[in-house]
């Protein structure tokens, strides 16, 4: 029989200015290469005790309920919604992209009572209108996803998390695409539970989610008239492994020390700075996306600094524009779906892709990108979008 050969793994280089994943600091990389301990050694609860403080600063609260679940985003989405939903018990969405959908599925499928209040992809509720569908429904759960990684919106949370307190609802929010990039303030919003992820605004490697969870939510846990339906996800459960110390799951050693590192760099940059690197950088892009003469779909002051939808212009295929970047200059963005299929582009800068010299790399390589199919900016790009980064620096 003939050897079977496998070379080693050489992955290609690639700028990875998607949705997510992020770029990955080198410290994190080298974090990644520490030998691992056993997942109830001291040493592993040492490490996951700095990551659940470190958590309480990037998400902004002082709940002492801080960890990261073994799993992707999805699986804080599936924590949330899983420990909170009660079957037929009113379970309340703001839908506005695809996400939010998610959550829906998520809720039916825990048996709870869905109702919805919708807007398109793109758009955010105002805060008369969420204050109405909450008061009028009086939930046992609300939901809304802060950073619309579909549609690129950012939904302010402070109108949602008064009025589903006064109904004695508990508020989820999804922070997926904010955790490390924008102002999340759990505490400040008033908001019970949040998740993210590991893979974007914090530049870790796809693989946990990062939980946090108020006092009054963990009331509302301890009273519930019958566990939830995920043992893996039990959030009581998971408490008992990380702070009682006792086994659950063998989490991930090598992902934790990931994590931290990723928690530290954040501190040592300071959670404020790293804020205005991500809004400095997110300006001078739709600065240069603006003097080329593209248009953003999301309305000023509602965007993502970390996730830029600019409208694919008129009669350019996205998918070819993209194939280039990836083929010719190793660079990967995203494209729409749902209703905003082959209408805009997702651009990421979160993390450490968030930099000046990416957001005026990804303009000229789009702009060339986007002449090979035809389009005709009306200026540069590049130079507009130096223009706004040298005035920013001033
Ligand atoms: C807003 C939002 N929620 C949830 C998820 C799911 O996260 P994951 O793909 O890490 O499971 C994503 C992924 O991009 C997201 O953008």
């Amino acid at each position: 029989m003939m050897q079977e050969e496998y070379p080693p793994l050489r992955p290609p280089a690639r700028l990875l200015l998607g949705p997510g994943p992020s770029m990955v600091a080198p410290r994190v990389y080298q974090a990644l290469a520490q030998p691992i301990v056993g997942h109830l050694d001291p040493y592993f609860f040492e490490v996951a005790e700095e990551v659940r403080k470190l958590l309480g600063y990037v998400f902004s609260t002082n709940n002492a309920f801080n960890l990261a679940i073994s799993g992707t985003g999805s699986s804080g989405m599936e924590a949330a919604v899983a420990n909170f939903a009660e079957p037929g018990r009113k379970f309340a969405v703001l839908v506005n992209g695809f996400f939010c959908e998610r959550i829906t599925e998520m809720a039916r499928r825990q048996g709870a009572e869905v109702v919805r209040l919708e807007k398109p992809w793109g758009e955010v509720f105002d805060e008369q209108e969420a204050r109405e569908f909450i008061r009028r429904e009086k939930p046992r759960v609300v939901a809304y996803v802060q950073a619309e990684t579909s549609a690129g919106a950012f939904q302010p949370g402070k109108a949602i998390c008064e009025a589903a307190h006064e109904v004695d609802a508990v508020v989820i929010a999804d922070c997926v695409t904010s955790l490390g990039g924008m102002p999340v303030l759990v505490d400040e919003t008033g908001i019970d539970i949040a998740y993210s992820c590991s893979q974007k605004g914090l530049s870790c490697p796809p693989g946990l989610a990062p939980v946090t969870v108020s006092p009054r939510a963990l009331e509302r846990l301890r009273t519930r008239p019958a566990p939830p339906h995920s043992w893996y996800l039990d959030l009581q459960l998971l408490d008992t492994y990380y702070s009682g110390r006792k086994y659950h799951h063998t989490a991930s050693a090598t992902m934790l020390y990931a994590l931290r590192e990723a928690l530290v760099l954040i501190r040592e940059e300071g959670i404020e700075k790293r804020w205005d690197r991500h809004r400095r950088n997110h300006q001078a892009f739709v600065a240069g996306i603006e003097a080329m003469g593209l248009r953003m779909h999301v309305a000023e002051g509602r965007r993502l600094w970390t996730l830029n939808t600019p409208r694919v212009p008129e009669g350019v295929d996205d998918a070819k524009v993209r194939k280039r970047l990836l083929e010719e200059d190793g660079i990967e963005i995203a494209g729409g779906f749902g209703p905003l299929a082959g209408k805009v582009f997702r651009i990421g800068l979160m993390g450490a892709s968030s930099t000046p010299e990416n957001v005026l790399l990804i303009l000229e390589k789009l702009e060339r990108a986007l002449r090979a199919e035809g389009f005709r900016p009306t200026e540069s790009g590049r130079s507009a979008a130096e223009q706004a980064l040298g005035a920013a620096a001033r």
